[in-house]
């Protein structure tokens, strides 16, 4: 599946994940600046903090516990923020868009 992954300066990158894999790995294995991923994946260090594209943040699965506890942490959280690490590529996600924040810190 192609995710588009924008820059908060508005930077575009289309990359390829494998389905099963997070969002966060593949934009480290792409070398995207704007995700750090510093827990490796853990869900406990909320610097993959990502806006998901409003067209689709219906189309992603729910949050869970451990994910929406730990971006309490991220500095600007809204209601569509989610944790790359914990958003798995599926194969219906084809085409999702999503945007960085400023700055993960
Ligand atoms: Fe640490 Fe996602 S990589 S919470």
């Amino acid at each position: 599946p192609t995710i588009t992954l924008i820059e908060h300066n508005g930077t575009q990158h289309s990359i390829v994940g494998e389905v099963g894999q997070s969002v966060m790995q593949a934009a480290m294995n792409a070398m995207i600046p704007g995700i750090q991923g510093d827990c490796g994946g853990a869900c406990s260090c909320a610097t993959c903090h990502a806006f998901v594209d409003e067209a689709w943040v219906n189309s992603v699965p729910q949050a869970e516990e451990c994910e929406s506890d730990m971006l309490e942490f991220a500095s600007t959280r809204q209601d569509n923020s989610r944790l790359t690490c914990q958003l798995v590529i599926q194969d219906d996600m084809d085409g999702i868009v999503l945007r960085l924040p400023e700055s993960q810190y």
